[in-house]
């Protein structure tokens, strides 16, 4: 039975392939306000905006493509049963050939019913434009969780924290909840690392490697490849 390695990832860990994080010097939110783009009320308001936000990040995604942090994790597939729960809406995970990927803020390259959540079709890197519809005749909308809107791969996330023999957490700022909670689902007898370069101590103990994910991903990956 191989032990298992939860890892919880944020923006930072696709930072070094070019995309935004959120909350940096140059992030996201400093160029869009989260109510006009990111919630269910900035989209009734003007889903052309909010379509348009979303198409230009589908469009950078399809010239992006995973770094040394993304590729680091798949190394530890040979040994472990390792679980990325995500909170990047990117598939960069994927690219890199991790295998089993949960998404709790949805996935750029899949469109969904504005009417029926689990009506969801892949759309690749195309844009949504008004007036594309769903089968059941309503408007597509990307699929990504909003701000205020339900984050329904939250239980099966909190469910791989507890069973985790080891917990990394890879470039997120563990501002927004429920993601940021997960942590305190993770067994005591865990070993957990953070690798991010402005690691703030949170309150367990657990191996901090300040450095980007580029180098300090490998740095966990070659320990666990020794223990
Ligand atoms: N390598 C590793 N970590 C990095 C790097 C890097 N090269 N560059 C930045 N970071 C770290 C920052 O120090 C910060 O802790 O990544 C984190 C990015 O934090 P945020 O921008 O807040 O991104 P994230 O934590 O993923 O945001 C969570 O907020 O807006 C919502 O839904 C959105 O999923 C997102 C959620």
């Amino acid at each position: 039975m191989k032990k298992k390695v939860v890892i919880l990832t944020g923006a930072g860990i696709s930072a070094e392939s070019g995309i935004s994080t959120f909350r940096d010097s140059d992030g996201l939110w400093e160029q869009y306000r989260v109510e006009d783009v990111a919630t269910p009320e900035g989209y009734r308001a003007n889903p052309e905006l909010v379509l348009d936000f979303y198409n230009q990040r589908r469009r950078q995604l399809a010239h992006v493509s995973p770094n040394e942090g993304h590729r680091q994790l798949v190394r530890l597939e040979e040994k472990y049963d390792v679980h990325i729960i995500t909170q990047n809406v990117d598939n960069l995970h994927e690219q890199a050939g991790s295998t089993q990927v949960l998404h709790l803020h949805g996935e750029l390259t899949k469109a969904r019913s504005e009417r029926d959540p689990n009506l969801i079709m892949e759309i690749g890197y195309n844009d949504i434009n008004p007036g594309d519809l769903a089968p059941d005749g309503a408007q597509l909308r990307p699929h990504i969780v909003w701000f205020g809107e339900a984050v329904p791969n939250i239980e099966p996330a909190a469910a791989l924290c507890e069973q985790a023999d080891y917990f990394i957490v890879i470039g997120t700022s563990m501002n927004v909840y429920p993601a940021a909670g997960l942590i305190h689902y993770v067994p005591r007898a865990a070993q957990c690392y953070l690798v991010d370069p402005k690691a703030v101590a949170v309150q367990r103990s657990l191996t901090v490697i300040q450095e980007k994910a580029g180098t300090g991903v490998k740095k966990v990956v070659d320990q666990l490849m020794e223990a």
